[in-house]
């Protein structure tokens, strides 16, 4: 059924289809046309949906912010957890990890080998030399925001350290490369051939998703890509971009005891930062970081 252009809207709004997401879905259906593959109505949130995504990610960022002053060495990662999970019940909001497909834990600490999915534990001491990805996702008043930051303690050897502000670099040629009426293709593409440049490798199995209405919704965010291929990148999409990269070799297993931890095949270090991003008209928006 086409809606007429002064029909109720399909996104809910209430406002007219003319002055609403008529422009936008005109022109998804001509990039259809050509060939392109386009988001599903689903990955395009009203301005109500952006406005409670926006608030659930500025916690999540301040959820990141607290806990900083507290990843020293010495510290157990279980304490962080106890202390994320503590924070964020504290401005009422939930940390959406604890009990997500049964997780454990409020929040992913992974170290070094340690690719991603790291469960918190009180005998995980950090120590000197350590690179540390704290990844959180908070859930507030129904929607959700989802970001990660890595930490280095001591004396971190220059090559780890170098892997490290690499990876945020790449996480910053992924947003670059998230523009608007580009594709998530174009995303990976960027993202991987960066790395690769620098002599690393990226994790393919695992990569960014939709967030916003759940913890991880479509599209998949690989980071690694085909320009031109994939979804195109529209307005009002929410998702997250979430380079892992490896110093070493892209393999990785899933911990056969735990059914979580995810680590490097060959034990090399591997770093990863995270944003969830808003598609505006004009660029990809940082929500959470
Ligand atoms: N925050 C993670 C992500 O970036 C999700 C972790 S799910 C968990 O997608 F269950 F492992 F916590
Ligand atoms: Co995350
Ligand atoms: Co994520």
């Amino acid at each position: 059924m086409k809606l007429g252009r002064n029909d109720p809207c399909w996104c809910g709004s209430g406002k007219k289809y003319k002055s609403c997401h008529l422009n936008l879905d005109s022109r998804l259906e001509e990039m259809k046309i050509r060939g392109y593959r386009i988001p599903t109505r689903a990955m395009l949130r009203t301005p109500e949906q952006i406005a409670g995504i926006r608030e659930a990610s500025r916690i999540n960022t301040m959820v990141l912010d607290y806990i900083t002053p507290f990843v020293k060495i010495g510290v157990s990662t279980g304490e962080l957890d106890r202390l994320i999970l503590e924070y964020t019940t504290s401005v009422h909001a939930e940390p959406a990890c604890l009990g997500y497909k049964g997780y454990p834990k409020s929040v992913c600490i992974s170290i070094n080998d340690v690719v991603c999915h790291g469960i918190p534990s009180e005998d995980t001491i950090l120590k000197d030399g350590d690179i540390v990805n704290i990844d959180c996702t908070t859930l507030y008043q129904g929607y959700y925001g989802d970001s990660s930051r890595m930490f280095m303690l001591g004396n971190v050897d220059p090559v780890w350290k170098k892997l490290v502000e690499d990876t945020k670099h790449a996480l910053d040629i992924g947003v670059e490369a998230c523009k608007p009426w580009a594709t998530i293709g174009d995303i990976g593409y960027a993202i991987n051939q960066y790395a690769v440049k620098q002599g690393y490798s990226v994790v393919r199995e695992i990569g960014g998703h939709g967030v916003g209405l759940a913890i991880h919704e479509d599209p998949y965010v690989c980071h690694i890509g085909t320009p031109g291929t994939d979804y195109v990148i529209a307005p009002g999409m929410t998702f997250t971009i979430e380079p892992m990269i490896n110093l070493g070799a892209p393999d990785v297993y899933q911990d056969a005891d735990d059914g979580w931890t995810i680590r490097t095949q060959d034990g090399s270090p591997s770093a990863q930062w995270e944003y969830t991003l808003l598609i505006t008209e004009e660029k990809a928006e940082i929500l959470a970081r």
